[in-house]
């Protein structure tokens, strides 16, 4: 029994799933991922004063203690959903994790975003990190922004920032702004589509918006603002930039292209002009890949995927919230919907939109949007729930795990809740699970890409199951999918550093110890296959 949600125009329709803009941010630790991600909030009148969701991450931390962890380290593990209304569009914010142990969560993010924003440090340029979310960005076909951040400080030629991201990240860059001055005389951008320059005045610990004065590159403060040599080389560049390539709008959704902004998120610089461009060029929500081609965001029938499960979203109901990507549609309370990874039919009446930790009832929401659904540990990364339950959306691929680990319960009156705790964490994408086919022990053996995750999974069968774990770390650096005709199989020399696992669905999984071991046995067996595990 399918149910659509109430009828709606077309058109209506239409209307809305075109305004709304979904994004994450992605940086390298320390770029200005979270000083951004408030000075958007800041210019969408999400919120009064800067500082505030630094300051409620912190609070939330110290409520869990699981999520002291994050503090204490002085990292972001989760990701926080935030939607604000800007100029005629509703914008949808997905927050990512910062740390690279936790990039496969991240990649899920982004899975869920229609574009991405890559912050840089003007002094840095691109980052280790920065490189593999990029790639992440890449493998998904987004478009990606670039904004370089923290032109307050001493930062490197600007030109040579651009030509970085070009040789680095194979991407052509097409500035739309160019910095006036940089470190202590940063003052402003000259905004290459209108010939305009803007000026700013910092506020008060940067909380506030910044006063701005729109003008042009003759306006005298700018001479009197800067060293006659950069203001010559302002001149200069700005006559250069012509010769660059021209921003080309398909180029830029292509990901052929990336749109690059000069500003400083801490003072404000530059922001409000990003933000105004980034509505106008930022794509509307694209059609998601089915085993029934592709969907269209547009067509009625509700539809979405879980990509991020989160537990202790509220430490004092420890309840797990599925977050969904809506896909296609409109969503309405209280509509039934089909979830084809179990068969059921739920109705959700119980969904949120969120902010920071802050939840509110979601009566009504369109493709584009995320939406939380608490307390419900049915799903699964990846589930797809829909009005007609007649298609599922491609599986989010996995990050090939790099380290493993024997997890053992050091107390086997507690085997029960050791079992469900790894089970609900598995479901959550803690980590991936797999069991040694021919040990008398069943221990569960984890794979991870960070080491990081090791700790968040004992961490939280400590606190949520109340079960206490010792690790075993394995040796193994990689692990493959195995098929092929069963006496080869047996024959492969598992007893000598190959180890034969299998995962939850029962498939057969070798680990092996050095990249040179996998393809040493892939060469001497070509009837068998090595899958890699993605
Ligand atoms: P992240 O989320 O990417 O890890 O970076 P985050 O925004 O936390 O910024 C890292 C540090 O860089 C912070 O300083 C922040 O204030 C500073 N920062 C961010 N954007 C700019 C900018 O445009 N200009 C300058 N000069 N600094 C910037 P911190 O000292 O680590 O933290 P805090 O004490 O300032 O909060």
């Amino acid at each position: 029994m399918s149910q659509e949600t109430t009828t709606i125009n077309p058109e209506t329709l239409k209307k809305h799933i075109n305004a709304r803009r979904t994004f994450a941010i992605i940086s390298h630790p320390d770029a200005g991922k979270t000083t951004l991600t408030e000075k958007l909030l800041l210019y969408g009148n999400a919120i009064h004063l800067a500082g505030s969701v630094r300051a409620r991450r912190n609070q939330r931390s110290a409520t869990s203690d699981w999520m002291k962890m994050e503090q204490e380290r002085g990292i972001s593990i989760t990701s926080t959903v935030l939607q604000f209304p800007y100029k005629d569009h509703v914008v949808n914010l997905l927050d990512t994790p910062g740390h690279q142990d936790f990039s496969e969560d991240t990649y899920r993010t982004l899975t869920a975003a229609d574009c991405a924003v890559m912050v840089l440090d003007a002094a840095r340029g691109v980052e280790e990190q920065t490189l593999k979310l990029f790639e992440v960005c890449r493998r998904r076909g987004i478009p990606v922004f670039t904004f370089i951040n923290k032109m307050d400080r001493p930062a490197q030629d600007p030109l040579g920032l651009l030509d970085e991201v070009e040789t680095v990240l194979k991407m052509q860059p097409v500035p739309m702004n160019w910095p006036i001055g940089d470190g202590d005389t940063f003052m402003g951008v000259y905004d290459r589509k209108t010939d305009e320059v803007h000026l700013y005045d910092r506020t008060a610990h940067n909380q506030t918006i910044s006063p701005e004065y729109i003008t042009t590159l003759d306006d005298p403060r700018i001479e009197a603002g800067i060293s006659d040599f950069q203001f010559e080389e302002l001149h200069l560049n700005i006559g250069l930039l012509d010769e660059l390539a021209e921003y080309d709008h398909e180029k830029f959704l292509s990901g052929e292209q990336t749109a690059v902004y000069f500003g400083s998120a801490l003072t404000n610089f530059g922001v409000q002009l990003f933000l105004d461009d980034f509505i106008k060029m930022a794509p509307p929500p694209s059609a998601y890949p089915s085993d029934q081609g592709k969907i269209d965001p547009v067509s009625p029938g509700f539809s979405g995927f879980v990509f991020k499960i989160q537990a202790n979203m509220d430490p004092r109901h420890r309840d797990s919230v599925a977050f969904l990507r809506i896909c296609s549609g409109r969503f309405e309370r209280n509509v039934q919907v089909k979830h084809p990874q179990t068969g059921k039919t739920l109705k959700l009446s119980r969904t949120y939109t969120f902010f920071a930790d802050e939840r509110a009832v979601v009566d009504e929401a369109y493709a584009g949007d995320i939406i939380g659904l608490p307390g419900n540990r049915e799903f699964s990364i990846g589930d797809t729930i829909s009005s007609d339950g007649d298609f599922s959306f491609e599986p989010i691929p996995r990050f090939a795990a790099e380290h493993y680990a024997r997890l053992i319960n050091l107390d086997v009156g507690k085997q029960k809740q050791f079992l469900k705790g790894i089970h609900q964490l598995e479901s959550e994408g803690a980590m991936q699970v797999l069991y040694e086919t021919d040990a008398t022990r069943r221990d569960p053996i984890l794979a991870v890409v960070g080491v990081l995750q090791f700790e968040v999974v004992q961490a939280r069968l400590e606190n949520e199951y109340n079960v206490q774990t010792k690790l075993e770390p394995l040796p193994h650096q990689l692990s493959r999918w195995v098929e092929g005709p069963k006496e080869q199989i047996d024959q492969l020399p598992w007893r000598y550093g190959m180890m034969r696992t299998e995962d939850l669905d029962g498939r057969l999984v070798a680990l092996f110890s050095s990249a040179h071991e996998l393809s040493f046995y892939s060469e001497k067996y070509p009837d068998i296959k090595f899958l890699s595990i993605q």
